[in-house]
């Protein structure tokens, strides 16, 4: 293996877009040569620098691999109690890096999350929801398959209670704390400041049959190689030094521009997340991941080798969400686990990069309800974002990340403004 030799800073400059290309075939081209030439340039070749991610992502799998033969859920699982207390056992900390997920285990009393469940259901039917539902809004799960089902509701007491609340803002705090957000004389993020990032709700009730939701990733599509930010997150799997790579480095991650589309998260996020409302057995529909973060530094560099199309970036296009699968990634599906058991009031994280999907059901036994809750610590794009996120508050709409349904904009029992803590205020950017 052969250390870089020439200066990033003297390699070929990449053509960069900062919005969506108008010609996205000939961008995809003129990106995938720039890219590969600027390897070439360091002293490496392509298949070179993806043979070191491919070895570093084969032992991760492996290990995993070991872990399911030895009966070991691959998911790390932490009690809220050592988050609260900082008394995390040093090897839960390192699985919890190595894996790139959790199970926090009773974040919530039990009690609580189900009031909560109930409380969204009073919610929705005292408000004729049901009544009204025009069916879903968006295609964002077009490319993998049939929908869950997701409830468009944003500003229930229940969501903005558990959002706002001190537990939640301590495994916030906790799993942001796990990124390096300070370097170069620059802090990209404040990890013990949420900005209340709002989504939806899923209700799949029991005897449900879905077809789940196929492997993909949410940070982006093609911005991720297309625009100078992420080209600049991403620079060590391009200029020659790929062993630098660290998935936990937010460098450059937490201004740059996104291409807008149904997939659109305007926020970053250090992790995705929800908090059960219902037990759910490992075997009912649940979410898996490929429990590698590194394995991002392989999806990033898997189109530019040369059994690849030079107009396709392995399925990736915008206003679709980013596809894995056995066709490009067979290596890396061989990793994907899912979660244990969950009881209401654990909740669930994973890293935004981390390829993610929900299993099949038929006839599903019990609940499966969540409240989507990720971490998304206060940056510079996340506080433009706060702006937008204020006046759908405000108002009762559907935030701008979402089809605009703005179902609650006439019901009198949301969540309202003088029942905002002072970390909800924080995260709304109020204070
Ligand atoms: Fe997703």
């Amino acid at each position: 293996m052969s250390a870089p030799t020439v200066p990033a800073t003297t390699l070929p400059a990449l053509p960069h877009w900062e919005q969506t290309p108008a010609d996205l075939t000939s961008a995809i081209r003129e990106i995938k040569g720039a890219l590969r030439a600027r390897i070439t340039a360091s002293g490496r070749t392509v298949e070179e620098v993806f043979g070191v991610v491919e070895e570093r992502v084969r032992a991760a799998v492996e290990d995993i691999e070991a872990a399911r033969e030895r009966g070991e859920t691959v998911w790390p699982e932490i009690d809220y109690a050592d988050i609260a207390n900082g008394t995390v056992p040093a090897e839960q900390l390192a699985l919890l890096r190595r894996r790139g997920c959790l199970v926090v285990r009773g974040h919530f009393p039990r009690q609580q999350a189900l009031g909560w469940d109930a409380d969204i259901v009073d919610y929705v039917e005292s408000n004729r929801f049901f009544d009204d539902y025009r069916g879903p809004g968006d295609d964002f799960f077009g490319s993998v398959g049939s929908k869950p089902e997701i409830y468009p509701i944003y500003w229930s007491p229940a969501q903005m209670q558990a959002r706002q609340s001190e537990r939640m803002a301590a495994v916030q705090a906790f799993l942001n704390g796990q990124w390096k957000h300070a370097s170069d004389g620059v802090q990209w993020f404040d990890p013990s400041r949420d900005s209340l990032y709002p989504d939806r709700i899923r209700r799949r009730p029991e005897g449900a049959d879905s077809g789940g939701l196929g492997t993909h990733l949410d940070p982006g599509t093609l911005d991720l190689w297309m625009t100078e930010a992420y080209q600049k997150a991403f620079r060590h799997l391009f200029d020659g030094a790929v062993e630098q790579y660290d998935p936990w480095d937010a460098a450059h991650r937490t201004a740059g521009p996104q291409y807008p589309g149904s997939t659109m998260c305007s926020a970053f996020r250090t992790f995705q997340g929800w908090t059960a409302l219902s037990d759910m057995d490992h075997d009912q529909g649940v979410l898996h991941t490929v429990a590698i973060p590194e394995a991002m530094a392989y999806l990033m560099l898997r189109p530019l080798l040369s059994d690849v199309p030079d107009d396709d970036m392995c399925g990736v296009t915008v206003n679709q969400v980013f596809p894995a699968g056995d066709r490009w990634h067979p290596l890396l599906m061989r990793a994907l686990s899912g979660i244990p058991d969950v009881r209401a009031g654990d909740s669930v994280w994973w890293h935004c990069d981390m390829i993610h999907s929900v299993a099949p059901v038929r006839n599903q036994q019990g609940w499966g309800n969540v409240m989507y809750i990720p971490a998304a610590p206060w940056c510079p794009r996340n506080e433009s974002y706060a702006a937008r996120v204020r006046e759908a508050f405000l108002t009762g709409s559907s935030p701008s990340d979402f089809p605009e349904e703005h179902y609650e904009r006439a019901w009198p029992n949301r969540f309202r403004p003088e029942d905002l803590n002072e970390t909800g205020r924080r995260g709304l950017g109020l204070d």
